[in-house]
C-alpha cells in the first residue's frame, strides 16, 4: 500500500495503521499532480530532502512491514536529486527504491532517463526497481541490462495488456518470444476485469471505468472504433456483457 503526505508525524501514524494490513508500505515521492504538489506532497518533496528524510525516518520507525520509496529523477533539470535521495533513504532504513527516470517537470512526456536509474543503483546497496517506458519484453531486457536494476515496475505498458508481466517473465526466464494473445483469452480477461470492477465499485462506476480499458484492450483489433463508441454509451452490466460477447463473436466465433 502506498501513502503520500508531507507531515512526518502523520505519515508515521498512517504507516502504523496500514502496515497491519499491507505487505509493504510504499512512500510516494513521485506524484506530479498539481493538487498533490501544491500541498507539499508527492514529488514536491524532491525539493526538500531534509523533510523527505524526516518522513522516511518516521514511516520506517512506525511500520511493522518493509518500507519502500517511489521517487522521480528530480523536480526539474536544475534539481536532479535521485542519487542523493536514494542515499538518504538507505540511511533511513528504506528496504528498496523504485525510480522513475523523469523529473516532475516532465510529467509523463518525453523519454525516461534510464541513466539516472543506473546511477542510483551504483550509489546504494538496497534493491533498485527501474521504472519508466517499459512497453514490451525487449524494453524490460534493455532496462535490466542498461541499468543493472534488481526489478522492474510497469505502469502504462500494462494498460490493455496485463499479459505483459507473463510475457516478460517468459522472455527473461525461458527466452520465449511473446505470443499473440488469443481472442478467447482477451475476452475472458476483459470479462473478469469488468466483474472485478463491478465488485469493487458498483455498476454505475464500473460501466464507465471499463470504457477507457476497452479502448486499450481492443486497440488495433477489427471494428475497434465502432466497439469503443458502443461501449461509451453503455450504462448497465447486461448491456456491457452483451456488447462484449457480440464483439468477440464477430471477431472469430470464439465465445
Ligand atoms: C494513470 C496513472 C496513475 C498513476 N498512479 C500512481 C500512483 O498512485 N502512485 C505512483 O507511485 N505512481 C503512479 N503512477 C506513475 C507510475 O507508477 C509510473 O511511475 C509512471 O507511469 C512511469 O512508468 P510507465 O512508463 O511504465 O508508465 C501513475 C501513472 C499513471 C499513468
Amino acid at each position: 500500500m502506498q501513502i503520500f503526505g508531507s507531515e512526518p508525524q502523520i505519515m508515521g501514524q498512517a504507516a502504523k495503521v496500514i502496515s497491519e494490513i499491507a505487505d509493504i508500505v510504499d512512500i510516494n515521492m513521485g506524484c506530479p499532480a498539481p493538487k498533490v504538489v501544491k500541498n507539499g506532497d508527492g514529488s514536491r518533496l524532491l525539493l526538500d530532502l531534509e523533510l523527505a528524510r524526516e518522513i522516511m525516518a518516521q514511516v520506517v520507525q512506525n511500520s511493522t512491514k518493509p518500507v519502500t520509496l517511489k521517487m522521480r529523477k528530480g523536480w526539474d533539470s536544475e534539481h536532479i536529486v535521485a542519487v542523493e535521495l536514494a542515499k538518504i533513504a538507505e540511511d533511513c532504513g528504506i528496504s528498496a527504491l523504485i525510480v522513475h527516470g523523469r523529473t516532475r517537470d516532465e510529467f509523463y512526456s518525453g523519454v525516461a532517463d534510464w541513466g539516472i536509474i543506473k546511477q542510483v543503483k551504483e550509489g546504494v546497496q538496497i534493491p533498485v526497481i527501474g521504472n519508466g517506458d517499459i512497453k514490451c519484453v525487449e524494453d524490460a531486457k534493455q532496462m535490466l541490462e542498461q541499468t543493472g536494476c534488481d526489478g522492474l515496475m510497469i505502469g502504462r505498458g500494462a494498460l490493455g495488456n496485463p499479459w505483459i508481466f507473463r510475457q516478460i517473465n517468459d522472455y527473461l526466464q525461458k527466452g520465449e518470444e511473446p505470443k499473440e494473445i488469443s481472442e478467447r483469452e482477451k475476452f475472458q480477461v476483459i470479462k473478469e476485469h469488468f466483474e472485478l470492477l463491478l465488485e469493487e465499485k458498483g455498476e454505475y462506476t464500473a460501466t464507465r471505468e471499463i470504457r477507457k480499458h476497452i479502448a486499450w484492450y481492443i486497440k488495433g483489433m477489427k471494428n475497434a472504433t465502432v466497439m469503443r463508441e458502443a461501449v461509451n454509451r453503455v450504462e448497465s452490466k447486461e448491456e456491457f456483457e452483451k456488447i462484449l460477447k457480440e464483439y468477440f463473436e464477430c471477431q472469430e466465433n470464439i465465445v
